[in-house]
């Protein structure tokens, strides 16, 4: 299995971005069997598809580089790179460009959701960014690829494209693409705002109390869950009676997630209590869980030298693996 997933790289990483993507990479890593190999890329060719500011787009690559590092990604075991540093990318895209068709990217939702009104005004990179997915994941010949149900079109151009560029351009006992298989991870937890449980904890909520960040230390971390807003009723014994009671949900299920547990097994042990019981309980799991994340990711994050070579490691080892296919694209062109 040669696994290859992205991610955007972004700042002021939070609980959500840990527990609904980074921790699921660890995951895939630490289960991998002998002979397969995870490639975790920081799709920072994608972000320019978006308005951007160059510095805030730098600082967020580093960030993430030292969070993945700090949540458990080995760069000695996996591949871990940002695809700027990999020009086979952006390369492959444009061949690639050749046997994507317009009619295929025209039916993309993302496209859709994303340019909103603005059609006109969208940059052409968010129209072909599906195309230079699809060289994300070609390059490498990879086997499977962990989809969301957002990005399953996505995974099924890719495999358009490499099966219309297999059969225009190669022989039939020698074709230069792999069909990658999705697969689909293990659902990842949905995290909501601790100060709004209908509202998804993110880094662009104004409040800093409604996320746990990832640099969070023990103290700030037992503030934040002392103050988040609850309801004065104790915890049911059975899911349903959390039902119209988000920000219980949440805190419930922010437990069940770090501790492994179905949210029926924590409400059983806390049944009858009050917020003045489990939110201690909570935010001591909390600590436990992140204290040794958030450690390691103030001191990586100061230690650029660090990042950086983590970074040209990973590039070096993506180019060796992907350079053949390249190479092979272009010949098959006649280039
Ligand atoms: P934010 O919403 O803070 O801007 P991003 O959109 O940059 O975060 O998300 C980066 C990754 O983290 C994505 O894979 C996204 O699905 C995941 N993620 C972000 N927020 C949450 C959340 N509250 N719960 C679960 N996963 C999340
Ligand atoms: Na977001």
């Amino acid at each position: 299995m040669r696994i290859v997933s992205g991610i955007q790289p972004t700042g002021n990483l939070h609980l959500g971005n840990y527990l609904g993507a980074i921790r699921n990479w660890v995951r895939m890593q630490d289960d991998l069997e002998p002979g397969s190999e995870c490639l975790f890329f920081l799709a920072d060719l994608h972000a320019i598809s978006m308005p951007h500011s160059p510095a805030e787009l730098r600082r967020a690559t580093l960030e993430m580089v030292a969070a993945l590092v700090a949540c458990g990604i080995d760069p000695n075991r996996s591949v871990l790179f940002n695809q700027a540093q990999v020009p086979a990318h952006a390369e492959l895209q444009w061949l690639l460009n050749g046997t994507a068709r317009m009619g295929w990217l025209n039916r993309m939702t993302q496209f859709k959701d994303k340019s909103g009104k603005n059609r006109e005004g969208a940059s052409v990179a968010l129209f072909t960014y599906p195309v230079l997915q699809a060289a994300d994941v070609l390059l490498y010949q990879a086997t499977h690829v962990p989809v969301g149900e957002d990005q399953k079109q996505h995974l099924e151009l890719a495999r358009d494209i490499a099966q219309k560029f297999n059969n225009d351009f190669c022989s039939e006992d020698a074709p230069v693409f792999t069909l990658p298989e999705a697969f689909i991870p293990p659902a990842a937890a949905r995290i909501m705002s601790l100060r709004d449980g209908t509202k998804k904890m993110s880094k662009s909520d104004p409040s800093e109390m409604s996320r746990i960040e990832l640099a969070d230390d023990a103290d700030t971390i037992m503030k934040k869950i002392k103050k988040a807003k609850t309801d004065p009723e104790p915890l049911p014994s059975e899911m349903a009676g959390l039902e119209g009671r988000p920000e219980a949900l949440n805190l419930v299920s922010i437990y069940a997630v770090l501790t492994d547990e179905k949210p029926e097994a924590v409400l059983a042990r806390f049944a009858g209590q009050g917020f003045g019981v489990f939110k201690p309980a909570l935010g001591e799991v909390l600590v436990e869980t992140l204290s040794p994340i958030s450690q390691r990711f103030r001191e990586l994050v100061e230690d650029r030298e660090a990042l950086d070579a983590i970074l040209a490691k990973g590039a070096l080892r993506a180019r060796e693996i992907g350079i053949p296919t390249l190479d092979a694209t272009y010949n098959a062109l006649g280039l």
